[in-house]
């Protein structure tokens, strides 16, 4: 779905969040502009994370795999690798972001039936039940209270009836971490977001999934969190 300028950029007055509104628009500029050194990041600090999710999420090869907020690809192109005999579909709000990650998956797996698209997690442009399983990594971190509601509800509705959901999320279990990470998120919102980990399995059981599992993660100093779930 392509983005729309008509899109309400709604105020949510929620005193402990620190993103008090939407800033989609100011998200999607800045994930553009480091779509091309941003690999190096998830190398560092997401690949431990993403390799346990992809252990965990219940996958299978001949699959209809949904990746949300793909950012450059690299946990796309594990998907695709585990499920090159079925459909692994990916998106990202950033174009540059989600044509980088086509691209890539395009040269390494020319025959698989792999996807990805511009997409605003909040409006999928998916049919109801669509997929066996969803993944979402970093995403919930660069979203508003109302906007991670409004995913959330997304993945719930495009994912089939006891279908499994993957989402890794920033810890909150390091101190050093937390208070330099707030300071991270109050320079750079738009880039850093605010952790909500410790609040997620609760959001989770509210949208109608049913938490199963919940894994910590510690690559170097940057912890993470995986959440396993069914429909
Ligand atoms: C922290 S990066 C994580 C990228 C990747 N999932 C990873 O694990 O390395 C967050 C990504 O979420 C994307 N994003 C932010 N808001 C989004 C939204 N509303 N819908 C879809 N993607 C979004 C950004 O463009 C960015 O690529």
């Amino acid at each position: 779905m392509p983005l729309s300028k008509n899109l309400d950029y709604s105020v949510v007055t929620i005193s402990r969040d620190r993103l008090p509104e939407t800033i989609a628009a100011r998200t999607r500029r800045v994930y553009d502009v480091v779509s091309g050194v941003y690999p190096l990041s998830t190398y560092l600090f997401h690949s431990k994370a993403h390799r346990i999710a992809l252990d965990v999420s219940g996958i299978r090869d001949g699959m209809r795999v949904l990746e949300a907020a793909t950012g450059s690809g690299e946990m796309f192109r594990r998907l695709v690798r585990a499920n090159q005999r079925g459909e692994t579909v990916g998106f990202d709000l950033s174009p540059r972001m989600s044509a980088k990650t086509l691209r890539q998956v395009r040269n390494e797996y020319p025959r698989a039936r792999a996807h990805c698209h511009a997409v605003d997690a909040r409006y999928l442009p998916f049919p109801d039940e669509t997929f066996d399983a969803v993944v979402c990594c970093y995403l919930l971190e660069l979203l508003s209270t109302d906007d991670i509601f409004l995913a959330l509800q997304e993945f719930h509705r495009v994912l089939r009836k006891r279908g499994t959901f993957t989402l890794v999320c920033i810890g909150q279990n390091a101190d050093v971490f937390n208070r330099a990470y707030k300071v991270a998120g109050t320079l750079a919102p738009a880039f850093w977001g605010r952790q909500v980990e410790e609040r997620v399995p609760q959001w989770l059981e509210s949208c109608d999934f049913r938490v199963t599992a919940k894994r910590e993660v510690r690559q170097g100093f940057y912890p993470s969190h995986v959440l396993s779930a069914i429909k």
